[in-house]
C-alpha cells in the first residue's frame, strides 16, 4: 500500500482538533482520527473500546480540557494521546487501535498497510 494524504500538518495543532477520516480494513470500512500530541502526529480508529463508536460529537474534538487524554463524548473513556492505551473509564483495559502516519513536506501521510484510506471521508 502506497503512502496516503490524510491532511496538512499545518491544521493539526497540540492537543487540538483531529482530522476525521474513513479507512477501509479486509472490505470494511471504518472511522478514524488523526491528532498532534506534544509536536507528534498519531492516528487511531474512531471506535471505543466500549461501544465502538466514535469518541467525538463535535467532529475532530477528542481531547479533554487538560489536552493530555484522549475522551470519548459517550461516557468518558480515556486514552492516551501518545499509545492509544485505556487511561480509565469504560474502556476497561482495552486500547484505540493505533494506525502508522508520519508527516512529510507538510502533509500527514498514513502509511499502514493495514488500512486503506477511503477517498471523500
Ligand atoms: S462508548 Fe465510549 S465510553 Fe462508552
Amino acid at each position: 500500500m502506497s503512502a496516503q494524504i490524510l491532511g496538512r500538518s499545518v491544521d493539526l495543532h497540540d492537543s487540538g482538533l483531529g482530522i476525521r477520516f474513513t479507512v477501509e480494513q479486509n472490505g470494511e470500512r471504518k472511522p478514524a482520527f488523526a491528532i498532534r500530541y506534544q509536536g507528534t502526529v498519531y492516528a487511531y480508529l474512531n471506535q471505543c473500546s466500549h461501544l465502538g463508536i466514535p469518541l467525538d460529537i463535535r467532529p475532530g474534538n477528542v481531547f479533554d480540557a487538560s489536552g493530555e487524554l484522549l475522551i470519548c463524548a459517550a461516557h468518558g473513556a480515556t486514552y492516551a494521546p501518545d499509545s492509544g492505551a485505556c487511561a480509565g473509564g469504560p474502556c476497561f483495559g482495552e486500547p484505540l487501535p493505533g494506525l502508522s502516519v508520519y508527516e512529510d513536506g507538510g502533509k500527514v501521510v498514513l502509511d499502514d498497510l493495514n488500512y486503506k484510506l477511503v477517498p471523500g471521508k
